[in-house]
């Protein structure tokens, strides 16, 4: 006599104390496999007399169903537990910090979002334009003749699509922000520039920050006001600055800013070349000839417009002497600005 509620029952209590897929394969092989206890139970039909055998069968069969149902109520119950406890595993708090050890910015990435936080502040617009540029924008539109030195063939990296190369500074986007807005007009325009040079202090592709105000009232003084005010801001002292007369075609008058020296405090060191003082940029009032090939009334306009070069900011700020480091990669540079 096979005692099948008996089966049931120890069926029953095996599976209530499995806790993963693994051991719950294994009892169902144990049951239901090719030579587990029910397979057994279907060979004997065969010994059973003739007149138990349907009877016989009939209980196996429910017994092979009830341990079915039974082996897919604790395989659900199962996978949802392992499903619970792999979220619980393999929750991500989005919202945590990433770790410092991921890197760190660039001098050059600090220094620009420094600049260009400070000229923010004081209500400046940010605009960008291609490196890839116009000669036309480049040069022609800023009042930069065709047999101007700055045009020469060893200053300027030309491309070989005619009437393109690379912007040799960023006052381009001087243009390209006067033909597409209207005064106005106060924007700064960080970028890359390139030009023929390579030297401690020069390397061919560096980068600049062009500034331009367009209004009905720009006048020198309050160019004057804007560029002290930034630089004080950005070296955080309030070092003595002074405009020296210049000369730029797209400027009229044109004029050199220095500043006393931030290294030896106007005392004399290399940097400033035993003088005091350093140049940090040019600028000056935008040329009313530059003005007009925007299509700028000048009758009623006039503006400034101002350029520096960050490279040479950032060396003065972190006290750094061949702008060389800025490109080579060098861990033991980078890691002294986390
Ligand atoms: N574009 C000049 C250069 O690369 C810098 C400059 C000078 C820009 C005077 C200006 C400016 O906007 O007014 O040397």
């Amino acid at each position: 006599m096979v005692d099948f509620e008996k089966i049931k029952e120890e069926l029953r209590s095996l599976l209530s104390s499995v806790k993963t897929s693994k051991e719950l394969q294994e009892i169902r092989s144990k049951y239901l496999g090719s030579k587990g206890v029910i397979k057994e139970l279907l060979k004997k039909i065969k010994e059973i007399p003739q007149e138990e055998r349907r009877e016989f069968g009939k209980k196996v069969n429910q017994l092979k169903e009830f341990a079915e149902q039974l082996f897919k109520e604790k395989e659900e119950e199962i996978k949802k537990v392992e499903l619970e406890e792999k979220l619980k595993k393999e929750w991500i708090d989005l919202t945590v910090p990433p770790p410092k050890v991921l890197g760190s910015l660039h001098p050059i990435t600090i220094t620009l979002e420094r600049i260009v936080e400070i000229f923010k502040s004081m209500g400046f617009e940010v605009e960008e334009g291609p490196e890839i540029e116009l000669e036309e924008y480049n040069f022609d539109m800023l009042n930069i003749p065709k047999e101007h030195p700055a045009r020469d063939m060893q200053d300027t990296f030309y491309v070989n699509k005619p009437g393109y190369l690379l912007r040799t500074h960023t006052s381009p986007v001087q243009i390209r922000t006067m033909l597409k807005k209207k005064p106005p007009i106060q924007i700064i325009a960080p970028g890359k520039v390139y030009r023929r040079d390579d030297d401690p202090t020069h390397s061919p592709m560096f980068h600049q920050v062009e500034g331009l105000v367009v209004n009905e009232y720009a006048n020198f003084r309050h160019m004057k006001y804007v560029i002290e005010e930034f630089l004080r801001k950005f070296f955080e002292t309030d070092m003595p600055v002074r405009f020296r007369t210049s000369y730029f075609p797209f400027t009229e008058p044109s004029a050199e800013v220095d500043i006393g020296c931030v290294i030896c405090k106007q005392e004399g060191c290399r940097v400033c070349k035993h003088t005091g003082w350093l140049e940090v940029m040019g600028c000056g009032m935008v040329h009313p000839q530059v003005l007009e090939n925007c299509g700028i009334d000048t009758e009623f306009y006039q503006g400034f417009a101002f350029g520096m070069g960050v490279e040479r900011l950032a060396m003065l700020l972190f006290g750094i002497d061949n702008i060389k480091l800025f490109y080579e990669n060098d861990l033991r540079f980078l890691k002294q600005f986390f």
